[in-house]
């Protein structure tokens, strides 16, 4: 074939910048390779250092903070790219790990989290077996959120609600011992000394 032969070397140059310009690309991918990192106790922070979405915070283990607001903010529901991070209250959070993770959790990890302001301690985490510390499995209650969800129940996407109102779940991310303190109001003092009642042994 003429044109083989005339085009040969160039061929083989061609090839070779094509697959090297290819390889460039492929380690640039940034957040869903390179960036993928261990999630340790050092992967949490203050809860108020997540950007607040609605009642919950949220962020981005591996960088793609726009992906995860994106898909917080959508109407309609959507499924959060891999890193989001999503907390309701200091000691619980919601990691989504890499596809293939666990299909029964929608590549959920769930954790159960011990605070102080020297920093975080994980006394939980997975993703079937996880318990809150009043006794109830995370998975059941967030695989009652609908389909579109993606298991994330907020008040209105299905989940039975949790005997935690408003002024409490403020009281308790404006209380979080690794971020600066923060003034509660007169309702949310009341609110956290109702909720230490509710919760004392
Ligand atoms: C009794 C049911 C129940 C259990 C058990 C439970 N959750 Fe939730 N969770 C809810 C409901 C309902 C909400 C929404 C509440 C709201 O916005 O006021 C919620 C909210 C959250 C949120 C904020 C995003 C969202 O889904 O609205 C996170 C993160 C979360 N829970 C993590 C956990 C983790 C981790 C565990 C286990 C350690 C857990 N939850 C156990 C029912 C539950």
């Amino acid at each position: 074939m003429p044109f083989l032969k005339s085009a040969g070397p160039k061929t083989a140059i061609l090839a070779t910048l094509i697959a090297s310009a290819l390889l460039t690309a492929c380690s640039g991918e940034g957040p869903q390779t390179s960036a993928i990192k261990a999630i340790d106790e050092d992967s949490f922070q203050c809860i108020r250092d997540l950007t607040p979405v609605r009642r919950f915070f949220a962020g981005n283990l591996y960088g793609d903070l726009d992906a995860t607001l994106t898909a917080a903010k959508s109407e309609t529901g959507a499924v959060y790219p891999a890193g989001s991070i999503i907390q309701l209250v200091p000691g619980e959070a919601m990691v989504k790990r890499e596809a293939g993770y666990s299909a029964s959790t929608n590549d959920w990890e769930f954790f159960e989290l011990d605070l102080s302001a020297e920093g975080t301690a994980i006394r939980v985490r997975g993703h079937e077996d996880v318990v809150n510390r009043f006794g109830g499995n995370c998975l059941e209650c967030h695989a009652q959120a609908r389909p579109e969800w993606d298991m994330v129940c907020e008040l209105d996407h299905g989940c039975d609600p949790i005997p935690i109102n408003n002024e409490m779940i403020r009281a308790l991310q404006k209380t979080d011992p690794r971020c600066p303190p923060a003034e509660l109001t007169e309702a949310e003092s009341e609110a956290l000394a109702l909720l230490m009642q509710m919760t004392a042994p």
